[in-house]
């Protein structure tokens, strides 16, 4: 433990599906965080900054199957990626760990079994919806169909976005499964409850809603918890049944933890994997009467999960209860949601390769954020501005000018005698304000008071005008007095920069030969005894060029079918982790992070999709083998178009070239032409296949054929 410990604090931020990249939107949250605990780490706390990937639930499931891996594989690669671009952004996270652990198996077996203890598991029988294809129970987001209300067509299984309501997925029209297509039919299955109804849970949470911090969370709170005696709490489902990726329930083969149940408590796991590579004691942290402090950073669209199910589950459970949680808003860029079109859903990892420098992103975060549940704003344009003229314009340039005449003329010796200038009096006053407004999550206002006083320390190299000193000796010494001040200055306004730009400040550290900067380094000048080194660029402005790359890279190839996401994820996105604490449950909440994104994509098409499909009749007038081939024929169709078209069909096996010769077939019509082996290729002829897992032999193949009194040249569809 430091020696100056005199808080001990668990720090967390989140926990991102194992389902998808990282993307700026999360980063809002996790740079939040970071800049959060790297500020307690400056002031000697003992402070744990812990995370994981939540890897169960459905979409986890699917998108492994999609990609044709298991699960587990799936969430070990994702692992890598998200770990990577937490490393690059600076998150200083103590243990980065997964949701799919033995810690958080054991975790939430013990957890379930206390409260099943405390008499607060009940199971019911409930009727849901069921995907008889993929045999497998549909939540809420993977149900689509008609509107009941305005009668729109493919409306989620909660809400239609057309007309704003509301309903439950047993009222919609025509509904279909996202996942296979196929019409849902309702199955009853038994599921387990964690009773919130109970008055005990009720009691709790109207005490503990007095905790939180942020008078909107407690509003919302108090809005969900309604007056004395409404019984507005319901019950929360915490079991799906397979397949589901998940933790089997110990009690109920079969019956998986809905992944909300394992996911907060990946918290402590990460966090108990942390107390055995560190030899501490966990117990010690989670238990009731502990002193130790307890955060947790998340979404606005994620608090009822951690302000009702979580503290519950922790309380009636033996476990300590968190000191707060601390709510954000979303991520719009320029003014409008994430969107792929646009290129303004920008992944973490684009980011980097474009060569932007991360730090930049921090600055521009923490300028903009506050202690409310708001959402910011990312104006492309005003970063570009605010990061030169800041960052670069007012902050680097104090050095930039000064560091290399204390070098040239004076062996990078500091003048120990103007330490106490009122400039610096000045900004010792106001460092310690900076680290208030950090610990009172006013990110914007610690930036903008360090903005003030690097005006403050400019102003004073502007009128002292050490270049000019530089060139009269009878300046020198005062040449030796203005950097001298200008460099401590611009030690100070490091100390406050430094948990939003540490890389910036460990390359100041090494420039002006000091240790890592701490708070308390405040009152700990330069001296003349540590010379300062030759000044190298410290960082360098971004271009909008830069930008307009980014927005290049990260804009959507709509051709590119590899790059959609899947059913679930498209499900996952919508989810906007209302979380219901319903019986029919919810489809686990969003994999967007701090953002939201307007760009879907299901494998259902629609009839737009369809159309865009040119399917034509076609008059088979030739046909021959292709010589070399023991695939093709070489077919000569008349789609009346005023000359034949010549395509090659992969249909050698099932028919000789004369059966085929005058019958009509149907053709893709507005395939891309394609270079083959013998020629080009034209079109497509659709036939009729066995699946594939049967031997090629007997598998079968039909050339479709319309029927009697079409014409060459119609259209289908
Ligand atoms: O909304 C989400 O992205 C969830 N994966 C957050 C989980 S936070 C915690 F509870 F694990
Ligand atoms: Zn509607």
């Amino acid at each position: 433990m430091p020696a100056n410990a005199s808080r001990r604090l668990l720090v967390t931020s989140a926990l991102p599906y194992a389902n998808g990249p990282i993307h700026i939107g999360h980063l809002v949250e996790y740079i939040q965080t970071d800049i959060w605990v790297r500020m307690h780490r400056m002031h000697g706390h003992e402070v744990y900054y812990c995370g994981a990937d939540d890897t169960h639930g459905t979409p986890v499931m699917l998108r492994a199957e999609k990609e044709g891996l298991t699960p587990k594989q799936l969430v070990e690669r994702v692992w890598t990626e998200h770990k990577r671009d937490f490393d690059n952004f600076g998150i200083s996270f103590d243990n980065y760990y997964t949701t799919d652990s033995p810690e958080n198996k054991a975790l939430s077996d013990s957890t379930y079994l206390a409260l099943r203890d405390a008499g607060l598991i009940e199971t019911r029988d409930i009727e849901q919806f069921f995907d008889p294809v993929r045999a497998m129970f549909l939540p809420d987001r993977y149900i689509k169909g008609t509107c009941p209300v305005c009668a729109a067509k493919d409306q989620y299984g909660d809400s239609c976005e057309v007309c704003g309501s509301t309903y439950d997925p047993t009222e919609l029209k025509d509904p279909y499964s996202v996942v296979s297509g196929a019409t849902p039919v309702r199955k009853t299955s038994t599921h387990y409850f964690f009773t919130l109804s109970d008055p005990r849970c009720e009691s709790f949470l109207r005490e503990w809603v007095g905790k939180l911090a942020q008078p909107e969370a407690t509003n919302k709170m108090r809005e969900w918890l309604g007056e004395e005696g409404d019984n507005k709490l319901g019950d929360w489902d915490i079991s799906r049944d397979a397949p589901y990726f998940g933790f089997e329930i110990p009690d109920a083969p079969g019956k998986y933890f809905y992944v909300w149940v394992d996911a907060p408590l990946g918290y402590y796991a990460s966090f108990k994997n942390l107390c055995a590579q560190r030899g501490m004691d966990f117990d010690e942290w989670v238990r009731p009467d502990t002193t130790t402090e307890q955060y947790h950073f998340i979404g606005k669209d994620i608090l009822r999960f951690h302000t009702l199910f979580w503290p519950a589950m922790l309380q009636f459970s033996g476990h300590r209860t968190p000191t707060n949680v601390f709510a954000h808003g979303f991520l719009t860029v320029d003014g409008q949601k994430m969107s792929k079109s646009r290129g303004t859903f920008i992944t973490a990892s684009s980011f980097i390769d474009t060569g932007l420098n991360p730090e930049w992103l921090r600055y521009y975060f923490a300028a903009k954020l506050n202690s409310a549940v708001e959402d910011i704003d990312l104006s492309l344009d005003d970063f570009v501005a605010r990061v030169n003229s800041d960052i670069v314009g007012k902050y680097v340039n104090i050095a930039s000018r000064t560091a290399n005449f204390l070098v040239k003329r004076f062996d990078g010796k500091v003048l120990d005698t103007v330490m106490s200038h009122p400039l610096l009096q000045k900004l010792r006053d106001g460092i310690p304000q900076v680290a208030a407004h950090y610990e009172s999550r006013e990110y914007g206002r610690a930036v903008r008071l360090v903005m003030e006083l690097a005006d403050a320390v400019n102003g004073f190299v502007d009128s002292a005008k050490p270049w000019e000193q530089a060139k009269d000796d009878s300046q020198t010494a005062a040449l030796q007095e203005t950097c001298s001040i200008s460099l401590e200055a611009f030690r100070l306004l490091t100390i406050g920069l430094k948990p939003i730009m540490p890389r910036l400040a460990e390359a100041v550290e090494n420039l002006l030969g000091v240790a890592p900067l701490t708070w308390a380094d405040v009152a700990r000048p330069l001296s003349s005894s540590q010379p300062v080194s030759p000044y190298k660029h410290l960082t360098t402005r971004v271009d909008t060029k830069q930008i307009e790359k980014l927005l290049e890279a990260n804009k959507d190839s709509l051709t590119t079918e590899a790059a959609k996401p899947t059913a679930a994820e498209a499900a996952a996105k919508k989810a906007d982790g209302k979380g219901k604490a319903a019986a029919t449950g919810g489809a686990p909440a969003t994999a967007k992070g701090a953002a939201a994104a307007d760009d879907e994509t299901d494998p259902m098409i629609t009839i737009d999709d369809f159309m865009r499909v040119d399917l034509r009749v076609a008059r088979i007038v030739d046909c021959k083998a292709v010589e070399g081939s023991t695939k093709l024929l070489q077919l000569s169709l008349d789609l009346n178009e005023g000359r034949l078209r010549n395509v090659f069909s992969g249909i050698q096996s099932a028919y000789k070239p004369e059966e085929l010769v005058g019958r009509l077939t149907v053709v893709v019509a507005n395939l891309a032409p394609r270079k083959m082996k013998f020629g080009i290729s034209e079109g497509m002829v659709l036939s009729a296949a066995g699946s594939k897992d049967q031997p090629a032999e007997g598998r079968g193949l039909w050339v479709l054929e319309p029927d009697s009194g079409a014409q060459p040249g119609m259209r289908i569809g």
